[in-house]
C-alpha cells in the first residue's frame, strides 16, 4: 500500500506506533519495523529507571538507537519532545538533539509547541524528517504547524492513551476538519485498534495511522503481563480520568487511579501527584496494579488478544485492502 505517508517514510504499510514512555525498546521498535511499519523509540526507551542527569537519559537513548540498528535496516523514529513552556534550549532537549545528530536518527516524532521554529530550522538543517504531533491539537494550530515547514502531522483525538488533550474533541471530531484545511499527510491518532478504526481513519483524509494502546498489548511490547492481560478484561465504561495542573489522565481504575481522582475532587492536588506522578512506570512498566496507573486509550475495552506486532500490522492491512 503505498500513499505519500510510505513514501515520505519509506515504510511498507502506514502504521506506526506510538511513543509510549517506558514501554517501548529497541526489541519493540525493530519488530513493529520489520513487520513494514514504522516503530517509535519514546522517552526512557529501553530502561527500568529515571536517569539522573540529561546527559545520562540521552546515552541511554544513544544505545537505545544503536540497538535498534542490530534488529533492523528498515526505517524507525525516535520521540523528540521540544522544550515547553518558552524556554528556547532545555538541558535534556540538547542532549537528545546531539544524539538525533550524531547517531544520524532519520525521522523524529516532535512534541510541544512554543518554540517549534527554531526547532523546526534546527532540525531541517540535519535533514531530519518531522513529524509533528500537537498536545493539544486544534484545526488552527495544525495549520500554524505546518506553515513551520513539519514534513506530516498526526491528528490526535481525545480517545488517545497517554497524555489527554485540554480541548475534548473526538478523533472523529478532529481529523476530516483537519485533514480538509491542510496539504500535509494526515496521521490518525486515538482509540484506533485494529482495522475497522485504520478504514475509519482513512475514509476521514488520513494516510497512516499512529497507535499506541493496541501495541501495548503485544508479545513484543515492554510492558509487564499483568498490564498487558489488565489491558484485555478493561472495559471502557469503567476507565477513570482525571484532570490535575498540566496533567489530564485516563487509566484503568487501578488503587493508585482511584486515590488520584479521590485526592483531586478533594482539592488536594499535590497528595494526588504522588499516587499518579510516576504512575506510568509503576503500573505498565513494573505492572504494580496498585500503585501504578495504566493509561490506555478509550478504545481499550475492545482488545481481547495479546497478539505479536507483525499480527496487528497484517491483521489491519488485510482488513484494509477488503
Ligand atoms: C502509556 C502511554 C504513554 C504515552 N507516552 C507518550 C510519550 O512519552 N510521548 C508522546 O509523545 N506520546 C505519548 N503517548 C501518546 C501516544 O504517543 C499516542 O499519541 C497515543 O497512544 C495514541 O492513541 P491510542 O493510545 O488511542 O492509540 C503515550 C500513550 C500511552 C498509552
Amino acid at each position: 500500500m503505498e500513499n505519500s505517508v510510505t513514501n515520505l517514510l519509506n515504510i511498507k504499510y502506514p502504521i506506526i506506533s506510538a511513543a509510549m514512555t517506558w514501554i517501548t525498546s529497541a526489541e519493540f521498535v525493530a519488530a513493529v519495523s520489520n513487520a513494514g511499519g514504522l516503530g517509535v523509540l519514546g522517552p526512557n526507551a529501553g530502561q527500568n529507571k529515571a536517569a539522573s542527569t540529561p546527559l545520562e537519559n540521552a546515552e541511554n537513548l544513544r544505545n537505545e538507537i544503536r540497538k535498534v540498528k542490530q534488529l533492523t535496516d528498515k526505517p524507525f523514529a525516535v520521540n523528540y519532545i521540544f522544550p515547553m513552556g518558552s524556554a528556547i534550549e532545555d538541558p535534556f532537549t540538547s542532549a537528545i538533539y546531539d544524539v538525533l545528530v550524531e547517531e544520524e536518527v532519520k525521522i523524529v516524532i516532535a512534541i510541544g509547541q512554543s518554540v517549534i521554529q527554531n526547532e523546526v530550522e534546527r532540525l531541517k538543517k540535519q535533514n531530519i524528517t518531522i513529524i509533528y504531533r500537537d498536545l493539544n491539537p486544534t484545526v488552527e494550530k495544525l495549520m500554524e504547524a505546518e506553515k513551520s515547514g513539519v514534513d506530516a502531522l498526526i491528528v490526535t483525538g481525545y480517545e488517545a492513551g497517554g497524555h489527554m488533550s485540554k480541548f475534548k474533541i473526538s478523533t472523529l471530531s478532529l481529523v476530516p476538519q483537519v485533514a480538509k484545511k491542510v496539504s500535509l499527510p494526515v496521521i490518525a491518532a486515538g482509540g484506533i485498534i485494529d482495522g475497522d478504526g485504520a478504514k475509519a481513519a482513512f475514509a476521514m483524509g488520513a494516510e497512516a495511522i499512529y497507535m499506541g494502546t493496541r501495541f501495548i498489548a503485544t508479545t513484543e511490547n515492554p510492558a509487564s503481563i499483568s498490564a498487558k492481560k489488565a489491558i484485555l478484561t478493561a472495559k471502557s465504561e469503567d476507565f477513570i480520568e482525571f484532570k490535575s495542573g498540566a496533567s489530564h489522565l485516563r487509566t484503568l481504575p487501578t488503587e493508585a487511579g482511584k486515590k488520584a481522582l479521590e485526592l483531586i475532587n478533594l482539592g488536594k492536588a499535590d497528595e494526588a501527584y504522588t499516587y499518579y506522578g510516576n504512575g506510568f512506570k509503576l503500573g505498565l512498566l513494573d505492572g504494580d496494579l496498585t500503585k501504578g496507573t495504566i493509561s490506555v486509550s478509550e478504545a481499550a475495552g475492545g482488545i481481547t488478544e495479546i497478539l505479536s506486532c507483525a499480527e496487528v500490522i497484517n491483521q489491519i492491512m488485510k482488513h484494509l485492502k477488503q
